[in-house]
């Protein structure tokens, strides 16, 4: 068949793999080739065992693939056939040299740079996928201009607004679509022929177009706002632990103003995922190196108070088993960063983990798709873990259980039974407010909620 337009996506991640799927399914008219380095990766694209958990994504890959959805690892040949190449590589926080632990490092996105020069043979749009410090896309030009012939390349970006676990949902039926370019010709040209990809099933008023450093900085300032809610919600469960205060009626409280809104006002034991803190992280080192420091200061904060809510959750529960956990067997349910997700990236159960192992405890972790995830994240560190897909086992023998990840799954578990399999007390500790407290506390149990009153049988 006879495409009218080949599309390059570079990076089969989270991001890469489900985008692509989306555009293929909407776009039949359009050839979408996704690279990646990892052959791995690119195997499994191609497999029925898809890389990602991601609910939805199987059935449209299925559907396209073979047809206008090719996933391989063929990077050049692909650079030099696309007309749009989309850059979705991983930008993860800086660990070496200048910037470390908050810069973003770019080596990966400067990689696919100099392959985009070394093998292109025509004109083409490079769109900015990854999330990516503000004015990247001058350094993306810089390199870019290093092509020895006279191809113009025309940088866009176009960041990604999806969140795990709704990927598919999120990228059908997004909020908006960012597209930010140069106001010249040539950048407001390549700005509409990125829109006209979304226009085949988003309407015109969902396309937003900006200037290029607008959208660049907006992705990094909705990552921020967003983690800001969780850590504002999460400072103020602190103060409900001390007063009796809900901080489930809190939430509905507040957020049935309209001008809050009640979305992300759900308390936990602190945000993951692979973008928040890096985001923010960025985002204060961008800030510092304008010499804005209060501005830094300002969201470094929502980092702290997200570490604090992690640690002050784990040294409740020390403190709640008698200050004495070495030998004890605690059970995570979930490892995930969120729910409908395999994905472990800056999980706070991560955290957890090492700090309960630290003190001697026996941890068992159960997740219904983030084991093999958890298994590579405490790799080395393994000595006194198990892993367990069956939640009953799981929970048998355990002192205490806690609730990690939001899976509706733990909802429905029967709760009764777990707690006659368990050693006496048992406890709960549930970091996601999830299960009925209540029906927990009659079954037995001591539980734990987090910003409400603890529900105990201790006089
Ligand atoms: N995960 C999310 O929820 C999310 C949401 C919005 C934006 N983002 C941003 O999107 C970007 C990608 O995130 P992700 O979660 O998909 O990362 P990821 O690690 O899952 O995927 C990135 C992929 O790029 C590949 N890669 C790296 N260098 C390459 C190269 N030179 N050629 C070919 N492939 C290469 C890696 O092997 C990896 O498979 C990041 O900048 C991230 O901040 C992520």
């Amino acid at each position: 068949m006879e495409f009218k337009k080949r599309i390059l996506c570079i990076g089969a991640g989270y991001v890469g793999g489900p985008t692509m799927a989306v555009i293929a399914l909407k776009c039949p008219e359009y050839r979408i080739d996704v690279v990646d380095i990892n052959q791995d990766r690119i195997n499994a694209w191609n497999s029925d065992d898809l890389p990602i958990f991601e609910p939805g994504l199987f059935e449209i890959v299925k559907e396209r693939r073979g047809k206008n959805l090719f996933f391989s690892t063929d990077t050049e040949e692909n650079i030099t056939k696309a007309d749009i190449i989309f850059v979705s590589v991983n930008t993860p926080t800086k660990t070496f040299g200048e910037g470390a632990g908050m810069a973003s490092d770019l080596q990966y996105w400067e990689a696919t740079a100099h392959q985009i020069v070394k093998h292109a043979q025509s004109d083409k749009i490079i769109v900015e996928k990854s999330t990516l410090p503000v004015r990247t896309a001058e350094a993306m030009e810089r390199i870019l201009k290093m092509h020895s012939g006279n191809i113009k390349f025309e940088v866009v970006s176009n960041p990604e607004f999806l969140a795990e676990g709704t990927a598919i949902s999120d990228l059908l039926e997004a909020d908006r679509v960012l597209i930010g370019a140069h106001d010249t010709e040539e950048g407001n040209r390549a700005s509409q022929e990125i829109a006209d990809i979304y226009r085949h099933w988003l309407p015109e008023e969902k396309i937003i177009t900006t200037n290029l450093w607008s959208s660049e900085l907006s992705k990094l300032i909705a990552n921020a706002f967003l983690a800001q809610r969780i850590s504002s919600i999460n400072s103020i469960s602190a103060l409900c632990e001390k007063t009796d205060a809900d901080i489930s009626e809190i939430a509905h409280a507040i957020g049935s103003d309209s001008r809050i809104g009640s979305k992300f006002l759900q308390t936990s034991v602190g945000f993951g995922g692979s973008c928040f803190k890096k985001d923010i992280l960025n985002l204060v080192y961008i800030s510092k190196s304008y010499g804005l420091y209060e501005v830094a200061d300002y969201w470094e904060s929502v980092v702290t108070m997200n570490e604090y809510q992690k640690s002050r959750f784990v040294r409740k529960i020390i403190k709640e088993m008698f200050n004495t956990v070495a030998g004890k067997k605690i059970t995570l349910f979930g490892f995930a960063f969120k729910a409908n997700t395999g994905d472990t990236r800056e999980s706070p159960a991560i955290d957890i983990t090492k700090s309960l192992l630290d003190e001697n405890v026996r941890v068992t972790i159960h997740d219904p798709e983030a084991i093999e995830n958890a298994k590579i994240d405490l790799k080395g560190i393994e000595k006194n873990i198990t892993y367990e897909t069956d939640p009953y086992r799981a929970a048998a023998n355990s002192n205490a259980i806690i609730i990690t990840t939001e899976w509706e799954q733990f909802k429905d578990l029967d709760y009764s039974k777990i707690y006659d399999s368990m050693e006496k007390p048992a406890f709960i500790f549930d970091g996601r407010n999830i299960l009925d407290h209540r029906k927990l506390f009659s079954i037995g149990f001591n539980v734990y909620p987090i910003g409400k009153q603890q529900l105990t049988h201790f006089s």
